[in-house]
């Protein structure tokens, strides 16, 4: 099989858009530590980005967990395989992720680091695909809402692969 990629989002398109997130995280944390939380792999080109357009001290902090192997769907069962490696009870924390699926992963992400008592708990994502919901999730900041395929870049990969393009493509495969 040929994997054939087809631009979805342009760069310019992603750097607009982060700068305008940005300027908005800002104005919401005018006076307050922001600490960033990762979800690898995907979340970390999105995060350094982010982070990179806010003018005033980010602390990022990363976790892993487990999501979809190498395959395109959902296995539903998620865990988690790298912990943070400090308290984020009474700070204000955001999770930053590459993107929102079925959303079971950031609803059980959600409840676990609010059971550890943060001042407050946001989640930004750079992508959403609402078609494809199944656990619902409030999401506080969004890049862009994206139709149900299935996309690669800035972060997102396709078996470990694309991870580092800088646009979002939509993966199809073709026969050789
Ligand atoms: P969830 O279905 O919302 O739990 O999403 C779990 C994870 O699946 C996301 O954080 C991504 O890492 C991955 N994922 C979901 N959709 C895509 C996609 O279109 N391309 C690449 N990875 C995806
Ligand atoms: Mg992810």
């Amino acid at each position: 099989m040929i994997e054939k990629i087809s631009t979805l989002i342009t760069k310019e398109e992603i750097d607009a858009k982060i700068k305008e997130i940005a300027k908005q995280i800002e104005r919401d944390y005018e006076g307050k530590d922001i600490h960033f939380i990762c979800v690898l792999k995907g979340g970390v080109m999105f995060m350094v980005d982010l982070a990179r357009a806010i003018n005033k001290n980010v602390y990022l902090h990363f976790m892993d967990v487990s999501s979809y192997g190498d395959s395109t769907e959902s296995s539903g069962n998620i865990k988690i395989l790298m912990d943070l490696d400090e308290s984020i009870k009474d700070k204000n924390v955001i999770i930053v992720e590459d993107i929102i699926d079925s959303g079971r992963t950031l609803s059980v992400l959600k409840k676990i680091l609010l059971s550890r008592g943060p001042e407050s708990l946001k989640i930004c994502t750079l992508l959403d695909k609402p078609d494809r919901r199944v656990a619902e999730v409030d999401i506080d900041y969004t890049g862009f809402k994206i139709p149900d395929e299935f996309v690669v870049g800035c972060g997102l990969d396709y078996a470990q692969k694309y991870r580092n393009l800088d646009y979002i493509g939509i993966i199809s495969f073709e026969e050789e």
